[in-house]
């Protein structure tokens, strides 16, 4: 987006999975992105590219069960299997729907749409990469949403099954694959690393799981979503932090940007681009403009034009202290608060 006139010339230009985008902030994945005039808007706003809500793999799945079933029971059982299908707006397509929101959003912006695929196995579902390739998007955001209830499964076999399901999607595929994945793990650095040796162009840090809670007066488990809050921003901020300039992939940062703030103090720990989905919720698709204005007066008010000029300012690679981001900083921290 052009600055107004008599504002200093901004480029924002970033460079992303191997594409470049003409602004690092990144409308993520989410119920936004499901609509092609929000597409078309989020683009004019300056949003830098967009992300697709998920396909997931059970959407595949029962696609796959609902053809088996009309092959050997007939149209009869059409409408019962499709009962199956899980039944919120954004989430309520199949496959085919899925790949043509891909194509006919390619077509309508500049800017590149990034298919999102979202599992927790490597079976067959992860040949839909290659038909999302088909359909236009740019590049494939590899979702694996996986919770180890098992007290059997251990860790090596939870990183295992990561590897494995990004090493299928990679052979399907030759757009860039970014993985979105949870903070979860024991060495998170060497699990980013596996993941960029295994091929992974990008990493998404992080995906947010839905936590159940619990209603006190109807003991039952509150199946909600909450949006998040800026608070949140400080666990991905810690690992873009942290990994920035020591992987040879895209970090994009995801949970908690509900202000411009945000989307700089991303920046400067060194990720490449900057999602946001809730605050996209809460305030509309338009809110896109709130944060690109933020970030460009911010820039201009330091006589800065480029975002370049921050990224990885205050990395860990970047700063003077290097035990800001470690335990022995936390000693320091409580004794500066008098405990
Ligand atoms: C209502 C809702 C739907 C979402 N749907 C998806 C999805 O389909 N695929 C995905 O990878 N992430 C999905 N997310 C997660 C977001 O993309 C994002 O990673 C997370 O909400 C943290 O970012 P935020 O703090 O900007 O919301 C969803 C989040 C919300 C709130």
């Amino acid at each position: 987006m052009a600055g107004a006139e008599g504002e200093m010339p901004m480029d924002l230009t970033t460079r992303y999975l191997g594409l470049t985008l003409n602004s690092p902030i990144v409308a993520g994945a989410g119920p936004v992105t499901a609509k092609l005039d929000n597409i078309r808007q989020l683009e004019d706003l300056g949003a830098g590219a967009v992300v697709l809500p998920s396909l997931f793999e059970e959407q595949i799945q029962q696609e796959q069960q609902l053809i088996d079933r009309l092959a050997t029971t007939g149209a009869d059982s059409y409408a019962e299997a499709l009962t199956y299908f899980p039944a919120a707006e954004s989430y309520d397509i199949g496959p085919a729907a899925y790949l043509e929101t891909i194509h006919r959003a390619s077509q309508s912006v500049d800017i590149p749409i990034i298919a999102s695929l979202n599992g927790i196995t490597d079976q067959g579902w992860v040949q839909y990469g290659r038909e999302m390739e088909q359909a236009g998007a740019a590049a494939i955001e590899l979702n694996i949403y996986f919770i180890p209830t098992g007290p059997n499964v251990a860790g090596r076999e939870v990183e295992d099954r990561y590897i494995s399901i990004l090493q299928a999607v990679k052979r399907a595929v030759k757009i860039p694959v970014a993985v979105k994945l949870s903070p979860y793990f024991s060495a998170m650095g060497h699990m980013a690393m596996q993941l960029v040796e295994a091929g992974a162009d990008g990493l998404v840090l992080f995906n947010r799981f839905y936590e159940p809670d619990i209603d006190l007066a109807q003991l039952t488990l509150l199946p909600n979503l909450e949006l998040s809050t800026p608070a949140e921003i400080r666990l991905p901020l810690l690992w873009i932090g942290v990994l920035s300039g020591q992987l040879r992939a895209s970090l994009a940062a995801s949970t908690g940007v509900e202000s411009p703030d945000e989307v700089i103090k991303y920046l400067l720990a060194g990720a490449d681009v900057v999602m946001t989905t809730s605050a996209l919720l809460r305030h509309g698709a338009g809110y896109m403009k709130a944060l690109h204005d933020g970030l460009t007066s911010w820039l201009a008010a330091r006589d800065l034009t480029t975002t370049d000029s921050i990224r990885g300012r205050m990395s860990h690679r970047n700063i003077a202290d290097k035990t800001a981001f470690a335990r022995a900083n936390y000693i320091r921290v409580l004794q500066g608060m008098g405990y």
